[in-house]
């Protein structure tokens, strides 16, 4: 927990959405975190001490046996709430308005809110005066039941069709609730509500990147004292930025260990080496263990066997560098808070394994080391801005995700070296491509795969008899869901042509048009 900052408190109820309040809060540099209602008791509210609390909505009716409820005591903390969806019908119901659902009450979807007579600082930007009796604002609807009767002491300050109290507030007390979703994307005034909203709650906007290096690195050195800390470099985003800033934080206190798979992409390991002893003279390990992993997965071809191996080995290799380093009590781990959100389950019961992860859950007992983790706070896109901060090249902070089986994942079927050069000098052409044409940024991944099966082909009145390569773009905005990007044929035949021409040992290349679902981002 941030102690220095103004802080937000967001209870949960379970909405699909309630990460984007968050991340409209960390726009508006209002430090905020969420918590599930489950969890938040009076003891709860009395350690976190919120500047402001919100509601999110949820799948629940109040009229549900058990249903959630926040804590009696929330409404007696004299600080502003705004309830959103669910969060507003559970205000209303705990201060002694009505609900009702049924008939004439659900609105899914796109809806227009219009204003009523009376206007607050909380709809600032809203209903411009001009518009005059039009003026209307499109929202986003969500919701089975509808507040019927607002609790005393609230005002109608908005409605559409089927919610009649779409904007309320009760400005004596400072409690604001809404029926439709200012935080996603269809509410396109959204944004202003909560900035609105915080500014009543008298947020002085003190979350920055600057402020936040700062207050980590103290943070670090606290828990830390003088003792030593290990790290696991992968080269991606959050690995680096977290031992840049434990480097600046303890500097010789801390070793990374880069494990070397020999899944990595073509000169990969040398950049990543390169950049952090030269522009961060940090303590580094290159672990070269190309020949353990990929005698290790000789003949394997089972996707989650590879995975398996690969992880098993990973914690294997890590664990016998870490040991040569006297006196480590810490793991530094680039864990990110939405891995750290506990989300509320409605549906019970753990999730189907797609695939097994790639990480070292299990290293930091086994090696009786604690803990550092300085992204625990942050999202992906402040990890970014934090390695701004911190100066890492612009080059390294907007670069695609790269799983940590690396090429293993893109070699279905048997993983041989020669496989795995052919690869990796195709997924270099096919890179160069992309940034030749201005598109890399645009991409959420993008990578060759090569195939298991080889192909006839005709070169220079030649038979061929190579591999065939798939090509893979995609959009997406987390990695849960993704859409194969839509390039133009030129692209898509220039870019074959160069394959085939450049790299020996592909004849045939292939373009995955496949989104996720149903297909996953990496084949295997
Ligand atoms: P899938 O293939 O499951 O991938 O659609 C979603 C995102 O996760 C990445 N990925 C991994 N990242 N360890 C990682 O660190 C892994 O084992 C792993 N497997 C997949 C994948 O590249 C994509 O960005």
């Amino acid at each position: 927990m941030s102690q220095t900052h103004d802080r937000l408190l967001i209870i949960d109820f379970g909405s699909q959405v309630t990460q984007l309040i968050a991340r409209r809060l960390r726009e508006l540099n209002v430090y905020c975190e969420i918590h599930p209602y489950n969890r938040v008791d009076d003891g709860f509210l009395k350690a976190f001490a919120p500047k402001a609390v919100i509601f999110s909505g949820g799948p629940a009716s109040v009229y549900w046996e058990n249903a959630p409820m926040p804590p009696k005591g929330v409404f007696d903390l004299g600080v502003p709430i705004l309830g959103i969806c669910y969060g507003q019908q559970v205000m209303m119901h705990c201060l002694g308005g009505h609900v009702e659902g049924g008939h004439g009450t659900a609105e899914f979807g796109k809806a227009f809110v219009t204003p009523t007579a009376l206007t607050h600082p909380f709809l600032h930007g809203w209903f411009p005066a001009e518009a005059g009796p039009q003026a209307q604002e499109q929202v986003w609807m969500s919701h089975g039941d509808h507040v019927s009767k607002i609790a005393p002491g609230f005002q109608v300050y908005g409605t559409s069709p089927n919610a009649p109290f779409a904007i309320t507030a009760d400005p004596e007390r400072h409690f604001y609730a809404v029926q439709f979703h200012p935080e996603v994307h269809h509410t396109p005034k959204g944004a202003q509500l909560y900035e609105n909203f915080v500014k009543l709650a008298g947020f002085k906007g003190d979350w920055t990147m600057g402020a936040y290096r700062a207050e980590m690195i103290e943070k670090i050195r606290a828990q830390v004292g003088d003792k030593k800390v290990i790290c696991a470099l992968s080269g991606g985003v959050d690995s680096s930025v977290t031992g840049i800033l434990l480097h600046e934080a303890i500097g010789d206190q801390l070793t990374c260990v880069f494990v070397d798979h020999g899944l990595l992409r073509l000169g990969e390991a040398e950049q990543v080496v390169q950049m952090f002893r030269e522009n961060y003279n940090l303590n580094l390990i290159h672990a070269d263990e190309k020949d353990l992993f990929l005698g290790a997965l000789e003949g394997v071809s089972d996707p989650e066997v590879k995975r398996k191996t690969i992880g098993k080995l990973f914690i294997d290799v890590f664990q016998k560098y870490a040991t040569q380093i006297e006196g480590a009590e810490f793991l530094a781990q680039g864990t990110l808070y939405p891995d750290v959100i506990e989300s509320v389950s409605f549906s019970g019961g753990p999730s189907v394994t797609i695939k097994s992860h790639h990480n070292v859950g299990g290293l930091p007992e086994k090696m009786g080391l604690k803990l550092v983790e300085p992204l625990r706070e942050l999202f992906k896109d402040e990890v970014r801005a934090l390695g701004r901060e911190l100066g890492l090249p612009s080059s390294f902070i907007g670069r695609h995700p790269f799983p940590g089986p690396g090429l293993a994942i893109r070699c279905p079927g048997e993983i041989t070296r020669e496989k795995l050069d052919i690869l990796r000098r195709a997924d270099a052409v096919y890179i160069d491509q992309i940034r030749k044409h201005g598109l890399y940024d645009e991409i959420w991944q993008a990578f060759a795969a090569i195939l298991p099966m080889r192909t006839v082909g005709v070169m220079g009145d030649g038979r061929t008899y190579d591999y065939a390569l798939a090509l893979r773009a995609v959009t997406s905005v987390d990695g849960m869901t993704a859409d194969y990007y839509p390039f133009t044929h030129e692209f898509l035949g220039e870019t074959a042509t160069r394959i085939i021409n450049e790299v020996k040992g592909i004849n045939r290349v292939f373009y995955d048009c496949t989104s996720k679902p149903p297909g996953t981002i990496e084949l295997e």
